[in-house]
């Protein structure tokens, strides 16, 4: 079976064919295109013009795909493509792009909700199994969830306000870093002491799987003022100790509660060495399988896409699939 899958919720435009054989995933193309180098030179991304770069490349990313899989549309299975949640403008062009082809091509159209997709990283690499913990950390979410099977989740809890990637793009901004902050903090983070500053673990205590990452914010503003980006190193440091910590206690939290043996991280922030290797740490001592994908497939991408779409019966008509900018992990 091979699939073309098509990304474009955020900045990126992306597509990827993936195959499965003998219940093994290959990816034959992996394409993303990003705007960030001009969402850098602006703080973040102006959804019109991240929309008018999609507009531009999305014909030649998909092309660029099927000639790196060297596949013709004829042997393609289905056409799978991310319907939301995201920006609007940039779903759109994904979307009704997706609809065009699988109606020209006669093939079946597999609608992707994007943060499930962003879980579905995980089968590319490796093979989690139910049930499990599944935690998501993007830009935008910071979810746990209770996965019982395929298309099968009970949602756990989630941020009351800022994202745990968010957090870290707002204070790197307040340093003066460009967009997206996570990696830049990071860098900066090596070099510093995660224990010069002690900042809060919001909401550890809390009877629910809620996560909080404003407060954090605000005290990593307050701190900077005080003491001036000539400390950044330590600052960025302690800012991601506690963000890791936080979701780390959290997680492994949930793991023992519901008694599952396996928790898969997925997102942008799943990408953080830190977090990697916290999660492996107190995963391993209680004998709970991690599922981390590479880094290169914890943002955004459209394998991710294919490989959910490999384990999902649902399909939409090509003419009346809507994109839906609101969808989310709740039901
Ligand atoms: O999943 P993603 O690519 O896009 C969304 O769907 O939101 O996540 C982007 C987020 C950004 O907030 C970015 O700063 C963060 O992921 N991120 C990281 C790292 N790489 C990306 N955060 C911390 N450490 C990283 N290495
Ligand atoms: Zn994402």
């Amino acid at each position: 079976m091979t699939i073309l899958g098509i990304e474009t919720s955020c900045d990126e435009t992306a597509a990827a064919v993936l195959e499965l054989k003998n219940n093994r995933i290959t990816i034959l193309s992996n394409i993303v295109a990003s705007s960030a180098s001009l969402q850098s030179k602006y703080g973040g991304i102006i959804p019109e013009q991240a929309a008018r770069e999609q507009q531009k490349s999305i014909i030649p990313v998909i092309e660029t795909a099927l000639k790196q899989a060297q596949c013709k549309p004829a042997d393609l299975d289905a056409i799978a493509v991310t319907y939301g949640p995201g920006l609007i403008g940039s779903l759109l062009i994904g979307v009704e792009t997706a609809k065009v082809l699988a109606k020209v091509w006669s093939k079946p159209l597999i609608p992707v909700n994007h943060l499930i997709g962003h879980f579905y990283a995980n089968w590319i690499t490796s093979t989690p199994t139910f049930p499990s913990i599944g935690l998501l950390v993007s830009g935008g979410h910071t979810d746990l969830v209770l996965f019982k099977d395929h298309g099968k989740y009970e949602y756990l809890g989630g941020t009351r306000d800022d994202a745990a990637g968010e957090c870290f793009d707002k204070c790197a901004r307040l340093l003066g870093l460009p967009y997206p902050g996570g990696p830049q903090i990071s860098k900066l983070a090596e070099k510093g002491n995660p224990k010069a500053y002690d900042f809060p673990r919001p909401m550890l205590d809390s009877k629910d799987w809620d996560f909080s990452f404003s407060g954090l914010k605000t005290s990593f503003a307050n701190l900077l003022k005080d003491s001036g980006s000539i400390d950044a190193e330590n600052l960025a440091a302690s800012l991601e100790a506690a963000i890791v910590e936080t979701l780390v206690t959290k997680t492994v939290a949930a793991a023992q509660k519901y008694k599952v043996e396996q928790i898969i991280v997925a997102g942008g922030v799943a990408a953080n060495q830190k977090l990697d290797e916290e999660l492996g740490t107190r995963t391993k001592d209680l004998g709970i399988k991690l599922h981390v994908p590479p880094p290169y497939l914890c943002t955004d991408n459209a394998a991710m896409i294919a490989s959910t779409a490999f384990f999902q019966n649902k399909t939409a008509d090509p003419l009346a699939l809507q994109a839906n900018p609101n969808l989310s992990l709740t039901p």
